[in-house]
C-alpha cells in the first residue's frame, strides 16, 4: 500500500545542516497498522509529513497505492491528499465550528456531495466514533478524548485509503488512550484501512500495531512484526524504549548475576504455551531446581505472551541442552 524508498531530508538551521531523515525505506502492506517509534527528535514527524508530501523530501520516493506522490505536482497532491486522512496530537479542530461542522469541513472542501449527502455522511461518521449526542457542541465543550474522536471522524470523511496519526494519543490520559486505540483498531478492522501511526510510547505499539519501525537519528534501526521486535529487540534504542514498558529485560545487572550464583534462563512464551505449565513439565523431565527471579504475562495485540527470568540447577541434563528441550514445547530459552 505504501512504499518509501531512500527518503532523505535535511534542514538548515543557522547555517548548520540537520539530517532529519537518512535513506529511510519502508513497505507497508494494505490493511496493516504500522507503528513508527523513536525518541524525541528522531525524525518521526518529518517522516509522516513526507508520506503525504506536506514536507518535500530532498530525495527518495513515496508511493501510495499506484500513485508516485513524489512525482506529483502540487495540484495533483492536493487532490490525492483528500484520501489520506491525518490525525494530530493537539486535534487541530476549528474552534468556532460545531462538532458536526468540523467533520463536515473536508466534505465541503472536496465539493463532491450535495448538502443532504454531506449531512448523511456526517451522521454516519459521528455514529462511527460515538459522538452523535455531541454534534452541536463546540470543541471547547469536549474532553480531550472526545476532541480526538472528532479529529478521527474528520480524517475519515472523504473515505481515505490511508490514515496517518502523529502522536494521536500523546495528549490523553491512559484510560482515554485505551479508548482511542480501541477505536482505531475497530476502524482498521471495519474499513480495512491502512493506518500509520507515530508514537514515543511502546504501549501504543504493543496494543495496536502489527508492524513497527524504530527510528533513531533519522535512520530506521530496526523493523519487523511487533511480536518479534518486542520479544527479541536487537537495537539499543529499542531495548531502552522497551525497558519503560515493564517487559522482562534480557540482561541482569552484574551484581545480581554474582549473587544468584547459578545459570540464569530467559524464557519467552508466545501464544498457547504462555498459558500452559511448560516450566513444570520441563522441570520434571530435566530435574530442574528453579529460582524464579522475574516474570510477566501480558499480550501483544491479541496474542498472549510471557517472559520469565529464572536461575536453574539441572541435575539430569546439561544446562546447554535446555534451549532444545524448551524449543520442543514451543518456548524460546536463552541461557544468559
Ligand atoms: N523546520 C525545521 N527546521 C529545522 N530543523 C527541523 C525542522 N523540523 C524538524 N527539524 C529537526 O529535525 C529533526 C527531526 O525532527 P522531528 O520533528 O521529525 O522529530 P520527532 O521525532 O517528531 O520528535 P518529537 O517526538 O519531539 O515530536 C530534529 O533534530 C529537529 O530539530
Ligand atoms: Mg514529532
Amino acid at each position: 500500500m505504501i512504499q518509501v524508498r531512500d527518503l532523505t531530508k535535511h534542514y538548515s538551521h543557522h547555517g548548520r545542516r540537520v539530517a532529519a531523515l537518512e535513506r529511510v525505506s519502508l513497505r507497508i502492506d494494505e490493511g496493516t497498522i504500522f507503528g513508527i517509534i523513536g525518541r524525541s527528535g528522531a525524525g518521526k514527524s518529518t517522516l509522516i509529513r513526507c508520506l503525504n508530501l506536506l514536507e518535500r523530501p530532498d530525495s527518495g520516493e513515496v508511493r501510495i497505492g499506484d500513485d508516485a506522490l513524489t512525482a506529483y505536482s502540487e495540484r495533483q497532491l492536493q487532490q490525492r491528499r483528500q484520501r489520506i486522512g491525518m490525525v494530530f496530537q493537539h486535534f487541530n479542530l476549528l474552534r468556532s465550528r460545531t462538532v458536526a461542522a468540523n467533520v463536515r469541513f473536508p466534505l465541503e472542501l472536496a465539493g463532491e456531495l450535495d448538502a443532504a449527502q454531506m449531512d448523511a455522511r456526517v451522521d454516519e461518521l459521528l455514529a462511527l466514533v460515538g459522538l452523535q449526542d455531541h454534534q452541536h457542541k463546540r470543541p471547547a465543550q469536549l474532553s480531550g478524548g472526545q476532541k480526538q474522536r472528532v479529529g478521527i471522524a474528520r480524517a475519515l470523511a472523504n473515505r481515505p485509503d490511508v490514515l496517518l496519526c502523529d502522536e494521536a494519543t500523546s495528549a490523553l490520559d491512559p484510560e482515554t488512550t485505551d479508548s482511542i486505540l480501541a477505536l482505531l483498531a475497530d476502524i482498521n478492522r471495519q474499513l480495512r484501512l491502512t493506518i500509520v501511526l507515530i508514537t514515543h510510547d511502546m504501549r501504543v505499539i504493543r496494543q495496536l500495531c502489527d508492524e513497527v519501525a524504530v527510528l533513531d537519528h533519522g535512520r530506521v534501526v530496526e523493523q519487523g512484526r511487533v511480536i518479534d521486535v518486542l520479544l527479541q529487540p536487537q537495537h539499543a534504542v529499542t531495548q531502552s524504549l522497551l525497558a519503560e514498558t515493564g517487559l522482562v529485560q534480557g540482561a541482569l545487572q552484574g551484581q545480581w548475576r554474582e549473587r544468584i550464583g547459578t545459570p540464569v534462563l530467559k524464557l519467552t512464551f508466545v501464544g498457547e504455551p504462555a498459558l500452559q505449565p511448560v516450566l513444570d513439565k520441563v522441570g520434571r523431565e530435566a530435574g530442574l531446581r528453579v529460582n524464579l527471579l522475574a516474570g510477566t504475562l501480558s499480550e501483544i495485540k491479541a496474542t498472549p505472551f510471557g517472559q520469565l527470568l529464572a536461575g536453574v540447577v539441572a541435575s539430569d541434563v546439561a544446562v546447554s541442552a535446555l534451549p532444545d528441550i524448551f524449543a520442543r514445547e514451543g518456548v524460546r530459552c536463552e541461557v544468559l
